[in-house]
């Protein structure tokens, strides 16, 4: 998708379609036209948030289409971002191939330029999202939609052209992890992350290891080989190193649950919306974005992403409930639920990250369908072990329209977790099922501070929104992104 910035005045831009972003008010018709005046004055139209109109045949555009982002006095990144994805499914179901995109003044809230073109950059690709790539025979095929043109007053064009810049990076992270998630479990193997994580590695110039099953038995993660154990498909390890910042300064480690699908194992999950656990690898697929954004930033910082990948399948030789299995940490686990085994996984990862000192830790992981009853759809479920870190993600969350919402790990939890012949057992029952998947992965967090984003929520949508395809949401690749930049001091 290209963008760019123009400062020509609206009424003078020949485009296919016109989307300008409103607020009702004042705000509410920025462009002298005879039938928006009218639709306007009568009322019909008064510009509130997600209300949108069309209309044909003004001025240069072809079509101009207002959409409403809310009272002025509430236009946030989000308002803006929801309407721009608003405006680009307008475009993607109308076939235009290209659009063109204002703000009316009264609706740019506190914005600066430069956020104002990243929101706006973010909310397209949002919006224009579609996979086609596996049908052969789509029902009523619109084409992608190609190139978007950003309307900025003069004064603006140096700032909006650096908020492009990250907006263009976030967009081509976001709709890589998209595209991603999407594959289907027999397509999206660990062999198939992991080559995923060699391209981009060739792309930007990473470093890459990526650990097959006999490495990883080496490497002692028993938690990591006990769910690998039940399927065909061998798991990976993977490791990218991206390094911006001055060398041997401690890096953020981004960890991501690679589960590239989940049947539960022996604790078999019901059959209803079972096809859906492909989107388990969300995690993963959200580092792997956020090192796409960093490929193409290049800010001053050092990163290291670590990704566990494996299938969770019941079979002759799949793991058992009553099972003991050696960490790579050391610690043995008892397996109550095969079902649990996203926590199986990424122990063995943080466990791993100690060999990187990293200055602070955050995975991101479809871990449980308790945050579901919890937070539903709206937020991710936030726990960690150090309150300025907790903080500085929450913040990151805002800023990227990622929510993140705290639940306490108060040592009380941890008997949950307490096994009658290992260290600790896996699962704790379905009381405070999010918290008891926090504290397992503390058990494995040895010395940085660390936070747990449990995506299980957010990562995929069962049904379409106004401002959102169904289907995957690519959740953390801007988040991360917002941390890292603000980290890097960019
Ligand atoms: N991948 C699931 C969690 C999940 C549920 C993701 C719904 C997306 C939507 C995870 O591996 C799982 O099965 N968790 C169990 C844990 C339990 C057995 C302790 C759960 O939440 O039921
Ligand atoms: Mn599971
Ligand atoms: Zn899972």
């Amino acid at each position: 998708m290209k963008t760019v910035i123009s400062t020509k005045p609206l009424l003078n831009v020949e485009t296919p379609l016109l989307a300008v972003i409103v607020a009702p008010g004042a705000g509410v018709s920025p462009l002298k036209d005879a039938s928006l005046e009218r639709a306007v004055t009568s009322g019909d139209y008064k510009g509130q948030k997600d209300e949108t109109l069309l209309v044909y045949g003004a001025g240069k555009a072809e079509r101009i289409l207002l959409v409403g982002a809310g009272k002025p006095t509430e236009i946030t990144r989000s308002a803006i971002r929801r309407a721009s994805a608003i405006a680009a499914r307008r475009a993607r179901s109308l076939g235009t191939q290209t659009f063109t995109l204002g703000v009316a003044k009264e609706a740019r809230g506190s914005l600066g330029a430069a956020e104002l073109a990243q929101v706006l950059i973010e909310g397209v690709a949002q919006g224009s999202w579609q996979f086609m790539e596996l049908k052969k025979q789509p029902e009523d095929p619109k084409p992608e939609v190609e190139s978007v043109e950003l309307i900025f007053e003069a004064a603006d064009k140096e700032e909006a052209e650096a908020g492009r810049r990250i907006g263009d990076a976030i967009a081509a992270g976001y709709l890589f992890t998209r595209n991603l998630q999407m594959q289907p479990g027999n397509v999206c193997t660990p062999t198939y992350l992991a080559e995923q994580a060699r391209k981009l590695a060739a792309t930007h110039g990473f470093g890459v290891t990526v650990l097959d099953k006999a490495q990883i038995k080496k490497e002692g993660m028993g938690a990591l080989l006990a769910v690998a154990q039940g399927s065909a498909e061998e798991p990976r390890f993977i490791v990218l190193e991206y390094q911006g910042g001055a060398p041997g300064s401690a890096p953020v480690a981004l960890i991501g649950k690679g589960v590239t699908f989940d049947s539960g194992g022996i604790s078999i999950k019901p059959a209803l919306n079972m096809e859906d656990m492909k989107f388990d690898k969300s995690g993963a697929t959200a580092v792997l974005g956020a090192f796409e954004v960093l490929g193409r930033l290049k800010p001053k910082i050092n990163v290291v992403g670590l990704i566990p990948a494996t299938e969770n399948l019941p079979s002759g030789t799949a793991v058992k409930p009553g099972d003991v299995v050696k960490s790579h940490l050391g610690k043995t686990i008892e397996i109550i639920n095969t079902d649990a085994e996203g926590r199986l996984i990424l122990c063995d990862a943080l466990s791993y990250a100690r060999r990187f000192k990293p200055a602070a830790a955050i995975d991101a992981a479809t871990l449980t369908g308790a945050v579901v009853i919890a937070l539903g759809h709206h937020a991710i479920g936030m726990l960690g072990n150090d309150e300025a870190l907790l903080d500085e993600v929450r913040d990151a969350g805002e800023r990227a329209g990622e929510r993140c919402w705290p639940l306490p790990l108060w040592d009380e939890y941890r008997e949950l977790l307490k096994s009658d012949v290992a260290d600790v057992k896996n699962s704790g029952g379905r009381a405070a099922g999010t918290i008891a998947g926090a504290w397992f992965l503390r058990e494995f967090v040895d010395g940085f501070p660390w936070v747990h984003l449990d995506i299980a929520g957010t990562a995929y949508l069962e049904g379409e929104g106004a401002s959102h395809a169904k289907g995957p949401t690519a959740i953390g690749v801007r988040l991360f992104t917002e941390f890292l930049l603000k980290r890097a001091g960019a």
